[in-house]
């Protein structure tokens, strides 16, 4: 049954947002799906088919990783798409070592487990230069601003870690960064949920109207000017069919004018900007 389909790619956090746009672009393209996500049930509506395998995935835990990779054994397995990602935002002073080791162990070392989890099968399938290892880090990647140190740091390692990797694998197995801008998904939702007692613990600092602001700012940016996750993924999706991959894939107008302001401006004036932009007196 799974023979007509010649191609497969495995993406992670299928749940929502670009991941769930994903599914159904890679689809359209000619793609078996193995769709991942930590609860099955958040997968129950992807409209089945033989060109679907949902399994059930959390980036953090090796035993999960080591399962999805042996439910995979049939299939011709050839790309992944590390897509699972969340942001622990908050000042720095403020963040707690936990917090931002749960950042770490899922954007970046969760990632790379993946990338190790799959990579075997998808060296062992592809022909050269056909597979495909696509990397969703963030313009928060390729430069840093205030309440977004952990997350940053985070894509920030996303980023070196897919150079090397690409360095590491030569042209056998191409590796594409992609570098998003604000995406409408769940995203800032799931910001809210990490917070936890944030709001609670600013009180009375210098941080408490920042984060306030920063709540507000975000949301209305991301609704007003953020891409839709379908236009978003259909960028990914095009680097993913590609027969010359993109090293870079650079997704949205505020993603490639932010690099480019970053990388012209005087670091003292896009400081300066960044801070007053936050409300940081
Ligand atoms: N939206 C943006 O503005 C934006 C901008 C730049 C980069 N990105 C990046 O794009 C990627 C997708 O985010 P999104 O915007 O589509 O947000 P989203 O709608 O919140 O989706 C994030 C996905 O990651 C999954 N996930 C989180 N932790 C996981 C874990 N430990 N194991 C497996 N899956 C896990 C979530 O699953 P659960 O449902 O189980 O939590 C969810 O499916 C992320 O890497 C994010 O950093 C997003």
């Amino acid at each position: 049954m799974k023979a007509s389909i010649d191609r497969w790619v495995l993406i992670t956090g299928c749940s929502s947002g670009i991941g769930k746009a994903l599914v159904a672009q890679c689809r359209a393209t000619g793609w078996g799906v193995v769709a991942t996500a930590r609860k099955h049930a958040s997968l129950a509506d992807l409209p089945p088919g033989d060109d679907l395998r949902v399994v059930p995935l959390d980036v953090t835990y090796a035993h999960s990783l080591q399962s999805a990779s042996d439910a995979c054994k049939d299939l011709r397995l050839i790309a992944l798409i590390n897509n699972a990602g969340y942001g622990q935002m908050g000042p720095l002073e403020l963040m707690r070592p936990e917090e931002l080791r749960t950042q770490f162990e899922t954007n970046v070392i969760g990632l790379q487990a993946a990338t190790n989890a799959f990579l075997p099968l998808i060296r062992k399938n592809a022909k050269k230069g056909e597979g495909r290892i696509i990397q969703l880090a963030s313009v928060l990647g390729r430069l840093s601003i205030p309440m977004s140190g952990a997350y940053s740091a985070s894509k920030h390692a996303v980023v070196a870690l897919a150079e090397t990797l690409r360095m590491e694998l030569g042209p056998d197995i191409p590796v594409i960064i992609v570098e998003p801008g604000a995406i409408q998904t769940d995203f800032r939702q799931t910001v809210m949920a990490a917070w936890g007692d944030l709001p609670q613990r600013v009180k009375d600092t210098v941080y408490e109207s920042v984060v306030e602001q920063y709540r507000i700012q975000r949301e209305a940016f991301a609704r007003e000017h953020g891409m839709k996750a379908e236009d978003c993924a259909a960028m990914i999706v095009k680097a993913l069919n590609a027969r010359r991959p993109p090293r870079r894939v650079i997704v949205g107008r505020d993603s490639y004018w932010a690099q480019v302001a970053h990388r012209l401006a005087p670091a003292a004036l896009f400081e300066w900007a960044m801070r007053r932009n936050y409300g940081l007196k």
